[in-house]
């Protein structure tokens, strides 16, 4: 399987619960930048213990195999969920989503991580099992488990929306700040940068307009025209770049040398804009990457087009 990465286009924090997670209202999308994940079994018999599966992890970020990997969790969640000795499976993930980045890349491989091994096991999941099941690794597990190009996704991330993805494709250059940001430190700072902005607040409606746009049969080239308003509708913004002052500078030099708004995904560190095509955004990412931006030499520039369902 080959998890793509996902990008938030707007995310408005409409409060928190009071359990601490905040609740959301966010459009997603899914990018063709994509880990691949495997699995096969380690021909062992089949057994209770939590801990028999293997991970190991290749390309650029690894190797780095821990038990809290998110697959290693999504085996060990599945096997207390089917309470049953099963066989002992080996996953291999190669990384190729930048890691920390606020491109859910941890959360796609939980969501194929699940359906791998209840497929290698052998236990047909409902569509609510699954639901459930990926709400519990992770706030965007859900919407990678849905399958979903787009959606509108709210609550804490377990309610997902399908949208349609935008018509055409459209394209993304990618710009990552080469140290990741944890996300439960971006909400962490968000009460010193003011809090959640509510439902009233720009974000939340940019995100509710831009789904109704997506229905309506936004395309390639109307995505773009809706940049400078999507800029501005991510309410992590202020505590990310409270957390990682660079992100500003970043951000600034991109859009000078860019011409274009530049938007952040999820708590970071990635910043994005938007191409009406996938080559247009390769152009430019080679042209910064022919240039680096003066002072963000290690920033990571990539392109990517919109997450297709794999044939
Ligand atoms: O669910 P996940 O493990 O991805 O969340 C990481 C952290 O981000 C949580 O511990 C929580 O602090 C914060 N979070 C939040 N509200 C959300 C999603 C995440 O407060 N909707």
């Amino acid at each position: 399987m080959n998890p793509q990465a996902k990008v938030n286009l707007a995310l408005g924090l409409v409060g928190q619960r009071p359990d601490g997670f905040h609740e959301l209202v966010s459009v997603f999308v899914r990018l063709d930048l994509a880990d691949r994940l495997t699995v096969r079994s380690l021909g062992l018999p089949a057994t209770h213990d939590q801990a028999a599966d293997r991970l190991h992890v290749g390309g650029a970020q690894g190797p780095a195999s821990d038990p809290d990997n998110l697959v290693l969790r999504a085996a060990r969640l599945l096997r207390a969920w089917a309470a049953r000795p099963l066989e002992p499976l080996a996953f291999d993930l190669e990384k190729r989503i930048p890691v920390a980045a606020g491109l859910g890349g941890g959360s796609a491989d939980a969501a194929a991580a699940l359906a791998l091994a209840a497929q290698a096991w052998g236990l047909p999941l409902t569509a609510g099992e699954r639901r459930h099941l990926a709400a519990r690794l992770g706030s965007d597990v859900p919407f990678f488990a849905s399958g979903s190009e787009a959606a509108l996704v709210r609550g804490r991330g377990e309610v997902v929306e399908p949208l349609p993805a935008p018509v055409g494709a459209p394209g993304f250059l990618l710009a990552t700040d080469p140290d990741g940001l944890a996300t439960a430190d971006v909400f962490g700072a968000l009460a010193a940068a003011g809090g959640p902005p509510g439902p009233d607040a720009p974000a939340a409606r940019t995100a509710l307009d831009l789904a109704d746009a997506l229905r309506d049969g936004l395309d390639a080239e109307g995505l773009v025209s809706w940049a400078r308003r999507l800029r501005d509708a991510n309410d992590l913004w202020p505590p990310a770049v409270a957390l990682r002052p660079a992100l500003g500078g970043l951000r600034r030099a991109l859009e000078e040398r860019l011409g274009r708004p530049v938007l952040l995904s999820g708590s970071g560190p990635t910043l994005l804009a938007l191409y009406p095509s996938p080559g247009e955004a390769r152009t430019a990412a080679s042209g910064i990457a022919t240039r680096p931006v003066a002072g963000h030499e290690a920033a990571r520039i990539r392109a990517a087009g919109l997450g297709r369902d794999e044939e």
